[in-house]
Order: structure tokens, then sequence, then C-alpha cells
């Protein structure tokens, strides 16, 4: 799965401008100060892509991430105002495809945890703090903090990895003004998902946003994708409560993560994944989707 312009596009006047892990950027002449954002199929753990794709993931997480856009009351960066752009592309691509402000990026990613989980528990145990936010001693993996907590993280050149760094570190890189207009952003949606999340039955353990600046307005707004599976880590809330190992079963690509882990020692190429893996994981995007968009 590995990115490559698609013809069709290019056919259609989009040029091919930049391909990040999951997803593909693209711009016309035609529409400037926009981007075309394919999101693929492709998945990738332990800083590598994996062969084969997730069948529809793309149009997975394209489908949440519209509509968390729409729940939320916040500016984005969909060019809303312009929706007759994407009408001509062909039906397999639509649906992966969001038209956006071309934005200039903050190299942040905007990290907000509810509970403590993935690196978060890792950091925990190892300094009882997050990213420079000291924590009450005595929690355990899992454990809902006592109120959400902003953890940065710089974001790496394609390849590298990202790196978890402190607030008063990311206003040295974005200023502070904009560090703390980011943080307050963030925790705020982070709340009004949260709550949204609740309704359905589910609880949102932790997420990362990302924003831009857009040159037309100078204004800040949300960008990328939002509250996806890639992005976010969703517990089911029944299952939390009834306790026990598979209470932090998220709705991600943690099939993929425990099957690699099992049986790839992470050196060389990874392993191919095996149809029943891929299937898994399918089904566990389709089903957050459905717990969303269906509920
Ligand atoms: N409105 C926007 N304007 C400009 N760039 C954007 C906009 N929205 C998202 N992006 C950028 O598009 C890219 C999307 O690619 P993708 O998410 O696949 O890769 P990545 O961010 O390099 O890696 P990762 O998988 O760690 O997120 C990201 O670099 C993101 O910052
Ligand atoms: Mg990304």
């Amino acid at each position: 799965m590995k990115a490559v312009a698609d013809s069709r596009l290019e056919a259609l006047g989009w040029q091919h401008r930049y391909s990040g892990k999951v997803r593909d950027l693209y711009e016309s002449a035609a529409h400037p100060g926009r981007l075309l954002v394919v999101a693929s199929d492709r998945v990738s753990a332990f800083d590598h892509l994996l062969e084969p794709g997730i069948p529809g993931k793309g149009a997975l997480l394209t489908q949440l991430s519209l509509w968390w856009f729409g729940k939320l009351g916040e500016p984005t960066h969909l060019a809303a105002a312009h929706p007759s752009l994407g009408e001509h592309l062909p039906a397999e691509i639509a649906p992966r495809t969001m038209i956006v402000h071309a934005l200039e990026m903050y190299p942040i990613e905007c990290v907000v945890r509810g509970y403590l989980a993935g690196s978060g528990w890792a950091e925990y145990r190892a300094t009882q703090s997050v990213c420079g936010v000291p924590l009450p001693a005595g929690l355990e993996e899992g454990d809902e903090l006592p109120e959400p907590i902003f953890t940065p993280a710089f974001k790496a050149p394609l390849g590298e990895h990202d790196e978890n760094i402190t607030f008063e570190r990311m206003a040295e890189i974005v200023g502070d003004a904009d560090a703390v207009m980011l943080r307050d952003a963030s925790l705020r949606i982070f709340m009004t998902a949260t709550d949204i999340a609740k309704e359905r039955g589910i609880l949102l353990a932790d997420t990362k946003f990302e924003f831009g600046r857009d040159p037309e307005t100078g204004g800040a707004v949300l960008a990328d994708e939002v509250l996806t599976s890639d992005s976010s880590r969703y517990w089911d809330a029944e299952t939390y409560a009834a306790g026990g190992p598979g209470r932090l079963e998220s709705f991600d690509k943690q099939i993929v993560r425990d099957w690699l882990a099992a049986n790839w020692d992470k050196t060389g190429d990874p392993p191919e994944l095996p149809a029943e893996i891929v299937e898994r994981t399918a089904a566990r995007y389709q089903e957050l989707v459905d717990r969303f968009l269906v509920a």
C-alpha cells in the first residue's frame, strides 16, 4: 500500500503534493488556497507501513472526521463554501476525500488525555507525570485522570518519531499566545467530544488534534482528521465498567499492533498481516463509525 499519485486525480488537474503515512494531499491551479485530502487504506504500526491495507479504512476515517467537524461547533479547515469542488471526483475516491483550506500547520500534535493509557501510562510509571504534568500517586493503567490534561508532541518529519514535549517547550516553538490558545481549544474540544461520545456509550480516553493558521484570514482553525480511530483511543463504556483484562480494548489498530508484537521482532520488514487480522481490524473501525453515525 505504498503512496502513489492517483492518475485519476491528476487527470482532473489535482497535482500530488505530499503523502503522509495515511493521507495524500493534492492541489489544483483551478482552486488556489485549497487542498484535496485523500485518506488511503494504509495502516502503520511501530512506525512501519504494513501490508495489506485495511479495506474501507480511508472512507470510514473520512466519514467520522466529517461527522465530528459538524458536531463540534468550532472553526474547521473544511472548505464548506465550495462543496461543488468535489463533484467530479470518481465514486471510488470521493468518500475518502475532504476539500480543505490549505493552512500553515503548527508542527504540534495537540494531545489531550482523559485517562491514563499508552505512552502516557508508560511515562507516568517512570516519572509520575506526563509531558511535565505532575499526577497523583497510585494511578493504575486505564484510570480516569482527575481532569483532562494537555500533553503536546512535536511533529517530527516523515519517518521520524514524534516527540513528547512540555507546554513550555511548545510555547518556545509556537509562541506563548498561540500555545495558550491551542491548549485551551484542545481541552475545550476534548470536553465537548467526551460528552458526545458518552451519550453513545463510548469513553474517549485520549486524542490528538492538529491546528493550522489560515493565510487568508489569519485565524487558527482545527485541521487534519478529528476524533477518528487513528487519532484517538476510544473504549466501550460498558466493557470498561465491567473491568477485567478486555476493558481497555480500543476501537483502533490495537489488533494489528498486538499481532505484530507477537509475530515480529521489530527488525527488518514487518510480516504481511493475515486476512483474519485485517478483517477484524476493518470490523472494529466500522463498529466505531456505526456507534456514532447510526446511533
Ligand atoms: N488544512 C490543512 N492544510 C495543510 N496541511 C494539512 C491540513 N490538514 C492536515 N494537513 C497535513 O496533512 C498531512 C496528513 O497526512 P498524514 O496524517 O497521513 O501523515 P502524517 O501526519 O505525516 O503522519 P501521521 O500518520 O503521524 O499523522 C499531515 O502532515 C497534516 O499535518
Ligand atoms: Mg497525521
